[in-house]
């Protein structure tokens, strides 16, 4: 007869020791991972101080010859929660006037009017005077979830203030409007009709707010290293400027609900804007790429 209980022991002892072994990798990668994540709010960090300290010794990263500017958005409260970052840092430059239209007055619940002096406030505390706002309540944009605003409506209206003011720099939304939201998407459409039918004036160009993925869009300056690797123009402010736009979004208190509070807190759009340029050739090949 064998006796198997040395081998029963020895069975159980290197079981323990594989338990062990697994148990002391998971922690050790945990560790590492935490390293890692440490590192790179620290990295985050540094950078985000180290250009918000640097960011007026130089232009780079900003647009050129910036003087008269445009901002075309889609509900009052979009000017803070999207573009107060370039609104701030635009505000402080004595060479540069700031013009806002916002093509609906967000009149679906009936609150057009407190809307509108919500956005006056906001305006106000970003630092565009009312005289230089226009809110449109147009008949022909309707207020349907179902509607597209139709884009040739929304490019005459952009180029009828572009040359009235004689804007030269327009800046709005991108395709995927950062929020998706489909009134966003039609103004970066209206937009990209006036490029393709060539209908701006040469003085003037227009640019588009970048959308980002959700991830980035609210991990606040965790997202700063990458958008300046990812990115040709950008504004970042100061966490004291921050405040402004804060207290902007304050005055637009029949919107400042829970959700968009913590929007505020986390997002990326408060701290920093990225622009990209609206091209010729970038459309078409968009065009070819969609057909
Ligand atoms: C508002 O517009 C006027 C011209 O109509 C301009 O002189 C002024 O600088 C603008 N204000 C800002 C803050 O851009
Ligand atoms: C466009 O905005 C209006 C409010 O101004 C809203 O009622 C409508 O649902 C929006 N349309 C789309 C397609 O989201």
């Amino acid at each position: 007869m064998i006796d198997i209980y040395p081998l029963q022991r020895r069975l159980e002892e290197w079981k323990d020791l594989v338990i062990e072994e697994t148990l002391q990798y998971a922690w050790d990668t945990m560790q590492h991972l935490l390293y890692a994540v440490g590192i790179y709010i620290f990295l985050c960090g540094l950078v985000y101080i180290a250009t918000v300290y640097l960011r007026n010794s130089s232009d780079c990263g900003q647009l050129r010859s910036v003087k008269r500017v445009l901002f075309v958005i889609a509900h009052p409260d979009d000017e803070c929660m999207f573009f107060g970052p370039i609104i701030i840092t635009l505000a402080q430059r004595h060479d540069c006037q700031m013009f806002l239209l916002c093509l609906s007055n967000g009149d679906f619940r009936n609150e057009g009017k407190q809307r509108k002096s919500e956005l006056w406030k906001s305006c106000k505390i970003l630092g565009i005077p009312e005289d230089n706002i226009t809110l449109c309540k147009c008949s022909h944009l309707p207020d349907s979830p179902t509607v597209e605003w139709r884009e040739d409506v929304v490019a005459n209206l952009i180029l009828n203030h572009i040359e009235s003011l004689s804007i030269d720099t327009v800046i709005t939304f991108d395709k995927g409007g950062v929020s998706r939201h489909i009134n966003h998407s039609s103004i970066f459409y209206a937009a990209a009709y006036l490029c393709m039918e060539r209908k701006l004036p040469s003085y003037c160009r227009a640019y588009a707010l970048e959308s980002i993925c959700l991830v980035r869009k609210y991990s606040a300056i965790l997202d700063v290293p990458i958008s300046y690797l990812l990115s040709s123009y950008w504004y970042i402010i100061s966490l004291r400027e921050r405040d402004i736009i804060l207290s902007a979004m304050e005055a637009h208190a029949s919107q400042f609900i829970w959700f968009r509070k913590l929007y505020m807190f986390f997002s990326r759009y408060t701290v920093m804007n990225t622009l990209k340029e609206i091209e010729l050739v970038d459309l078409e090949l968009d065009l070819e790429l969609d057909d």
